[in-house]
């Protein structure tokens, strides 16, 4: 069965792009199985909208705003109607830096999915990079996990290391960090959407 899935991203959208390029531009074999059919922003101008616009005009973005906690329940029933619309199978956060509410996670057990740059438990929340970086650890990484309740602590479905050299700088930590977490996403998500 074709799994249909949502991307949420709140940014760049490196990842939602390296997304749409592995499962829909690209037409690879788990094209058949993984169908990215919109995109949510919760930043109004977030790069994500122009990039994924340009990159794939047939895929609907919407961009639904969510900057202060007050706007979440709005946010989480115009999504929910996005993804009833859309018969969304999956959710799948790439960059996307809000947390979204126990009840709305509640209602779609293991189908929200999260990439976060580091190798979780350690460095949850923002920055995770830096706070890495900073702490001064030899090897961090990059975690793809499901979303539960507890920010960042779902279980993980695929983790990579990045070992940090002496002459790394922050910046090419993030650099390392956004190319393993481009080749991981798609591969992590194929494993487990491709599976059946
Ligand atoms: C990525 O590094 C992603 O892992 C991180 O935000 C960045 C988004 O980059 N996500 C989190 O920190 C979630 N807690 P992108 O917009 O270029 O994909």
């Amino acid at each position: 069965m074709q799994k249909k899935c949502i991307i949420l991203a709140s940014g760049n959208g490196s990842n939602a792009l390296n997304l749409i390029h592995e499962f829909h531009t690209q037409g690879k074999a788990a094209f058949d199985k993984i169908n990215i059919s919109a995109v949510v922003a919760n930043v109004e101008n977030a790069p994500v909208i122009d990039k994924v616009r340009l990159a794939a005009p047939d895929i609907p973005v919407f961009f639904l705003p969510y900057a202060s906690v007050s706007e979440r329940e709005c946010f989480e029933n115009e999504l929910e109607n996005i993804i009833r619309k859309y018969s969304i199978n999956y959710i799948i956060l790439a960059g996307f830096m809000k947390i979204l509410s126990k009840e709305f996670v509640s209602k779609f057990p293991y189908k929200i999915i999260n990439i976060h740059p580091s190798l979780l438990p350690a460095f949850k929340g923002r920055d995770a990079i830096k706070k890495a970086f900073e702490y001064g650890v030899k090897y961090t990484g990059v975690t793809v996990h499901y979303v539960t309740p507890e920010i960042d602590a779902g279980p993980i479905i695929y983790q990579e290391v990045v070992k940090i050299e002496e002459y790394d700088t922050a910046e090419s930590l993030e650099t390392k960090i956004h190319k393993t977490e481009h080749k991981i996403y798609p591969v992590a998500l194929e494993k487990i959407l491709g599976a059946n």
